[in-house]
């Protein structure tokens, strides 16, 4: 499978066009990758533009309560702490992201502490080493929740699901990545095996998005394919 994050309707020269004008890697997301890459994590972090995509959406959201599942060394997080920024003065904003990984967890606090020294940001975050599907539960007493970010193992992407759309205030939005399963989420029927099992449960995911009758629902198409649903109805 092609698992490039390349960004512009698979077309370099749009990917690099708008990356050159956007910039949107900056010194402090630099530090987060030198970091991640000198403690041997994979480099699977959510594309350069997508990491903006998902700054913007939080700013015109507004949430003030995020989940993310599938922390890594924190590079998305910062993007919501960031976005969260667009929050009024007086209201405070919270990040609860969770990884499996110990080593990736501990990366991510390293990057996030040092992120929150330099840039100030007033959200707060908090990060739960553990399968995530194992500590959900832990904060359900602060619920609803306003975003809810699916980035981890694809096989639970349905089971992460069905904890978010639960969890979820109306009007907050349910948002998943990798949605296109690299280009072959049409292609399950000819899948066998892990492949199968993952491109299979990517389709299950939007599947289930594209059917809730409590969910308007869309994949924006970026290189990965970006599911993003709104719940409209309690
Ligand atoms: C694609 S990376 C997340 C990237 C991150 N959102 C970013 O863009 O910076 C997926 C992460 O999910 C973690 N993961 C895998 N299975 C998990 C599980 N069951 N519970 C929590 N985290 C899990 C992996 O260890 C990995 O760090």
């Amino acid at each position: 499978m092609n698992r490039q994050k390349a960004f512009g309707q698979g077309n370099p020269e749009l990917a690099a066009y708008t990356e050159n004008l956007f910039q949107p890697v900056d010194a402090l997301l630099a530090q987060f990758q030198e970091r991640a890459r000198a403690a041997g994590l994979p480099e699977i972090q959510v594309g350069p533009m997508d990491g903006r995509h998902l700054e913007i959406l939080t700013r015109l959201l507004k949430p003030k309560r995020i989940v993310e599942i599938g922390t890594l060394a924190g590079v998305s997080g910062l993007c919501f702490l960031r976005g969260m920024e667009s929050l009024e003065s007086g209201e405070s904003g919270a990040l609860y992201t969770f990884e499996k990984n110990e080593l990736h967890a501990k990366i991510a606090r390293t990057n996030l502490e040092h992120a929150r020294d330099v840039e100030n940001f007033r959200a707060s975050f908090e990060i739960f080493s553990g399968p995530a599907l194992e500590n959900l539960t832990k904060i359900e007493a602060h619920g609803p929740f306003d975003l809810v970010f699916i980035d981890a193992d694809k096989p639970n992407y349905p089971n992460y699901f069905d904890w978010a759309v639960k969890n979820l205030r109306v009007g907050g939005a349910i948002v998943g990545d990798n949605t296109f399963a690299w280009g072959e989420v049409h292609l399950v029927e000819s899948k066998s095996g892990n492949d199968r099992l993952m491109v299979g449960s990517l389709h299950e995911f939007n599947r289930r998005v594209s059917a809730h009758p409590k969910l308007r629902g869309t994949i924006l198409p970026t290189a990965e394919g970006l599911t993003v649903a709104v719940k409209i109805r309690d």
